[in-house]
Formats: C-alpha cells, structure tokens, sequence
C-alpha cells in the first residue's frame, strides 16, 4: 500500500520531485520541504531568460515586475488572503518577525505589555522580547500544558488585558506538532484592542489555510516548508499595513506592501512561489488542473490541500501508533492533541537524540533531532539541556513505506545492546 488517503495519488506527487528518487525516507520537512520539478524549473528559468530591475525601459523588466505581483497573487491564494497587496515578502519568517517587532514597538509605551508562548519557535519569541526590552514593555508568557503537550486558549487569554499591545503565538508547534484554537485567541486579542500575530511557518503546509478564518492581524509562512524556495511572507489583515509607520530608503514609494520590504526582491525566488503555490493547486500531483477542476485557483488550492492533508493526517497517525508500540520508544505530549500536523516527537531509551538520529541516518533515514528552536517547549519539558528529542515530520510526498521503514529501523535500534548503537 503506498497512499493511505483514496483520492490522493501519493506516487504522483513524489514523481514530481527529484530529490525523493535517491532512495533514502525523508522525514524532515518541519525543516524544509522537498522541491517539485516545476518549482526548480521556474526558479532556473528566470535566471536563464535574463534578469535587470524593476522599472527599466526594456521587456525583462517589465517582466520582472510582473513576477512581484503574481508572487503576491500566488501567496494570498494560498492562505485566502482577499487582497494581494497585503503580502509583504522577507527572506526568511525570522527577519520579517524582526521587522514587524521593530515597527509595531514604535506605537509600545513603557508599562504597555505583550504576550508570548511556550510553545512557539524562537522566532515568535526572541524579536518581541528584544523590543519589549528597548521599549519597557512588560512581557507575558502563556505556559504550555506539559502533560498534553497544547497551549490551552485560557493560558494565552487570561494573560490579556487592556494593556496588551501584540498577542504572538503559533498556529503549530514545530516540536510537538499541536496546534492551539487561533480564532479563539485572536478573537481574544482583538477584544481587548492587541493585534495578533501568528507564525503560520509548521503550520501552513500542513492546514488548508484561512487568514480570514484564523483571524490574524499577521499571518507569516515561509515557503521552503511547502515545497518552494526561501523565502518568506507576512500577510496583513486588510487596512492594517496602510497605518503603519516603517523605516525604508527615501524614494521607495510611499503605500502598498514594498513600503515593507529591503532592497531588490529576490525575482527567481518569487518564481519559485509561483510554481509552488500552482503546485498545491493540482490535484495530487497529476499536473495541469484536470476535467472538472474549478477554475480559480484558490478553489482548486482548498480542494487539493484538503487531500493532501487528509493524507497526511492518516499517515500521521500510523506514524504515532507504531512509535507507541515500539518498547523504548516515549512519544513527548501532543501526540495525541485533537489538532495537530503529522509530525511525532519522541525519545529512545538508552540513547541520546543524536545517537538515534545518527542511527537512523545510517539506516537511510532523514529526521530532526534536537529542539528546532522551540526552546521554551523544550525547556518546559526539561529537554533543553539534555540533546531534546528526535522528530519524525510528514509531508504531502511520505508514503506508508517511509513509516514502515522508519518503525523498522527504531524497533532495531531500541533493542540493540549499547555497544551496536
Ligand atoms: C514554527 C516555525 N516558526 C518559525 C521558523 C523560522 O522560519 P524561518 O527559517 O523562515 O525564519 C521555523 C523554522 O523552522 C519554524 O519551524
């Protein structure tokens, strides 16, 4: 059996990316996502047809020019962003968190406060903490429920009050996979007059994404983790970057998203979105939109990502009851959170993280090992210190076969003697 979900052709999708033809079980993509071939194709052709700048005289300008807006076009699709200009894009989630915490604390006023999770990556923590800082800013940190693995609502709730300025907050743990009710919270935060803004990065290429649904003042997402190239977006609720005051070079035009950004775009980059952003729109790797498809793109993305997570979520799901059943195998909390992306975080018994994963690379096996960055989860669970823990993500591109392979080779390694480690 290679597809787990009836209507998602798991060995079309994987046709369409090279790297998974070198036999090894990739199960890393919470770190980064494979390419298909039309994302490499689209990124090597704009170099090949010829770069410039934008707003020369000559064609491939006005071509570039073009990719900008159909980038923006692209990213607003695929999170059901109404308007494209309320994409601005940065070359990684972490430099555009930089940028918005610098903006957003020139409205902060000392004794003002913000509110930060445990469950988030550095990320969404570190660049609010730093211009809390410089601006005297109290700082909140809603704790995550150690036992479940989740952000309870209530935790990142009762820390609002009418003070608070900016709630910031994951919408997946890149650790433990769980994924808190962010309606309910930036509900919360509009309520009480604080922007919200949301690190969509684990969570974007595992959800058929709503901004709108969600209700993020700033919703972030770097493609690299769905199938595209680096480089990142902040999507604003409509109205909300128009009133934003922000530094840039004298001469950048004085409204829409560019205001936001530094610099040249990276243009083959940007074409690299496209195409991926139009892969996600096929339906399970088949190419071209097939009979029958709806004709706007956003329709086809919301039919087509639902597939691919359904697929997801099933595999996922054999993932963490054959890690269950592994003797030596101990899942972290969130394993079995009602609202969680395919991704399994666990420890072996007898072995530190790197020595499995070290393992598993030897047995042709790509994961994680370590914290990703999600310090405060780490260190919540007490694992900050001690090398984290290994983790297993799956992608719309996994098969029942990579599990399989995976149980194999952990059911091998947990009940070997210490010295065949
Ligand atoms: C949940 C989450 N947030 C933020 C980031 C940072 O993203 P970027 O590498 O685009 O700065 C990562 C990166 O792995 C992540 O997993």
């Amino acid at each position: 059996m290679t597809s787990v979900h009836p209507v998602f052709d798991v060995e079309a999708v994987r046709a369409r990316y090279p790297a998974l033809s070198d036999g090894r079980v990739w199960l890393d993509g919470a770190a980064g996502s494979q390419v298909p071939d039309v994302v490499i194709d689209a990124i090597a052709g704009v170099y090949r047809r010829g770069l410039g700048n934008q707003g020369a005289a000559f064609a491939v300008s006005a071509r570039l020019g073009e990719l900008v807006v159909a980038a923006r076009a692209a990213v607003a699709d695929l999170v059901g962003a109404p308007d494209p200009a309320d994409v601005v894009f940065g070359p990684s989630m972490t430099a555009l968190t930089y940028r918005f915490a610098s903006t957003l604390a020139r409205r902060w006023r000392p004794g003002d406060e913000i509110v930060v999770t445990e469950l988030d990556h550095e990320a969404n923590v570190s660049p609010w903490l730093q211009a809390a800082h410089r601006a005297g800013v109290v700082v909140r940190t809603a704790p995550l429920d150690r036992l479940s693995g989740t952000l309870p609502t209530q935790a990142v709730t009762g820390l609002m009050t009418a003070r608070t300025r900016l709630v910031a907050v994951t919408a997946a743990s890149n650790l433990l996979g769980s994924m808190p009710d962010i309606p309910a919270i930036t509900g919360a935060a509009r309520r009480a007059g604080a922007l919200s803004f949301v690190d969509g990065v684990h969570h974007c290429p595992h959800a058929v994404v709503d901004v709108a649904g969600l209700g993020a003042d700033l919703y972030l997402t770097s493609a690299y983790k769905w199938y595209g190239p680096h480089l990142a977006a902040a999507v604003a609720r409509p109205g909300l970057l128009d009133g934003l005051e922000v530094d840039n070079l004298a001469g950048v035009p004085g409204d829409g998203p560019v205001r936001f950004e530094l610099g040249t775009n990276p243009f083959p980059a940007l074409a690299g979105v496209v195409a991926a952003v139009d892969h996600l729109a096929e339906p399970a790797g088949r190419g071209g939109t097939g009979p029958g498809a709806p004709p706007d793109r956003r329709a086809r993305i919301v039919a087509a990502r639902a597939a691919a997570t359904a697929h997801e979520r099933a595999l996922g799901v054999a993932l963490v009851d054959g890690l269950r059943s592994i003797d030596g195998v101990e899942l972290l909390p969130g394993w079995d959170a009602a609202r969680r992306t395919a991704t399994a975080t666990f420890l072996v018994r007898g072995s530190a993280p790197a020595q499995v994963a070290a393992a598993l690379d030897r047995a042709g096996i790509n994961v994680w090992h370590g914290n990703g960055y999600a310090r405060s989860a780490a260190r919540a669970l007490g694992l900050l210190d001690t090398g984290g823990a290994v983790r297993a993500s799956l992608n719309h591109y996994n098969r029942a076969e990579d599990v399989d392979r995976l149980l194999r080779a952990l059911t091998a390694h947990a009940g070997a003697p210490d010295r065949d480690r």
